[in-house]
């Protein structure tokens, strides 16, 4: 390909497959294969030894995902992308593979349910310290890094309540004052922003991780995940994070469909923010709302953050409602087009309890602990026509009251 930069969309659908390596075929193969044969006994025993590139078993390695990693690979601008089968998939591989009994973990105070529980209930089991701090403030990492910490995780915007993290602030002060021989390495879950609005590594984080399972899918049909980071690293990550501790392995299949959403999320992203942003200004002058969560809205606490680091605010608002959790519940059961479902990123839009779904994970003093009220509604927006969506919204907040005046 030529040599001058492409554009975001452009290295989405063409990045890392050239048809005429495949018999001209737009889409790359899916290499539905479990192994891969060798030539001779020496053939494969090279290839154990690393003396020979090529492909082993589909736990180390195809050539389907290879396409999926190099191409998110681009478009996160990291070296290198290793393929899992979930989110979760690549946070354990990742920091199964960073951490050791004795070091620590610092983690900011809102994170998505599962995380949460693997890091707290999961890691701490296994002799590692968690720490969590408001990264809001990135000072509060300065005076929070021991001598033990090795890992920095975060998520931007934090799934349930949006709050931002400065990722270069947070990436300087932990790459600035790390200790250990080996340094801080800062992760990101890019989740909720995608490269599309935000590329975490470019500002300075060493690792990126994604449920792919939302928006870089975009269809709600698979489960995935993905790391980005350094090709060194990732290598370590692929033979013992992923190879030996997890066996999370992504499917070619799934690989060819996480391809396929890639190749629109320019699009899908831009419809989700501009239907979100009027979205969450309908609810912000509602009177049966108390408050909106947008990086998009000038109420917004970070506001400014989100103009500088967030290309778009993005597709997710949270809210609460006057009424609190009771209203919250009728609302949401008062809804007729929006889903009530966990997940986010789809085409459909889908709203959600965090309190006793998503983060019912955390214990009902970790949820107040960490900032996640019980009235909070998540509200993903999907790519419908966008009035049906205001009107099924103002619909189910008129009911529960008090009403939009009349205009
Ligand atoms: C921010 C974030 N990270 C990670 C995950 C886990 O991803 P998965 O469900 O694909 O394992 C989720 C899932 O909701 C998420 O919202």
């Amino acid at each position: 390909m030529r040599d001058i930069p492409l554009g975001f969309a452009t290295r989405a659908i063409h990045f890392g497959h050239d048809p005429q390596s495949a018999q001209g075929a737009l889409n790359p193969p899916v290499h539905m294969t479990s192994t891969f044969a060798f030539d001779t006994v020496e053939h494969g025993a090279e290839m154990f030894a690393g003396e020979r590139q090529g492909y082993i078993y589909s736990r180390v390695g195809n050539p389907t995902l290879d396409v999926l990693e190099r191409r998110l690979a681009a478009l996160e601008g990291a070296e290198a992308g290793l393929a899992t089968a979930s989110g979760m998939g690549a946070i354990t591989s990742l920091l199964w593979t960073l951490l050791s009994p004795g070091d620590e973990l610092i983690a900011d105070e809102t994170l998505y349910g599962c995380t949460f529980a693997y890091l707290n209930h999961g890691l701490a089991k296994f002799g590692i310290t968690v720490t969590h701090v408001d990264l809001t403030n990135p000072e509060n990492l300065a005076r929070a890094i021991t001598p033990a910490t090795r890992v920095v995780f975060f998520e931007t915007p934090a799934n349930p309540n949006m709050r931002l993290v400065d990722i270069a602030a947070v990436s300087a002060i932990a790459h600035g004052q790390g200790s250990h021989e080996q340094g801080v390495k800062v992760v990101v879950d890019n989740t909720y922003a995608t490269p599309y609005l935000t590329r975490p590594i470019t500002l300075g984080a060493d690792f990126v991780v994604h449920s792919a399972t939302k928006y870089l899918g975009g269809h709600g049909d698979l489960l995935a995940g993905m790391v980005l980071g350094p090709a060194e690293d990732l290598m370590q990550v692929r033979f013992f994070g992923l190879k030996d501790m997890t066996g999370a392995v992504m499917a070619p299949l799934t690989a060819m469909l996480v391809l396929r959403g890639l190749k629109t999320l320019e699009v899908r992203m831009e419809r989700h923010c501009a239907t979100a942003l009027t979205l969450a200004r309908a609810l912000e002058a509602h009177p049966a709302v108390e408050r909106v969560f947008y990086p998009g809205l000038e109420s917004f606490p970070q506001y400014d953050l989100a103009k500088r680091q967030m290309a778009r605010p993005g597709g997710i608002i949270a809210f609460e409602l006057n009424g609190g959790l009771a209203a919250g519940k009728a609302m949401m059961d008062g809804l007729d087009l929006i889903l009530r479902a966990v997940s986010l990123g789809d085409t459909e839009s889908l709203i959600q309890h965090p309190a006793s779904m998503t983060h019912s994970t955390y214990t009902p003093e970790e949820r107040a602990e960490h900032g996640i009220t019980d009235g909070l509604i998540r509200l993903s927006v999907g790519l419908e026509t966008p009035d049906d969506l205001m009107d099924d919204l103002m619909r189910a907040l008129d009911r529960v009251g008090p009403a939009r005046q009349a205009a």
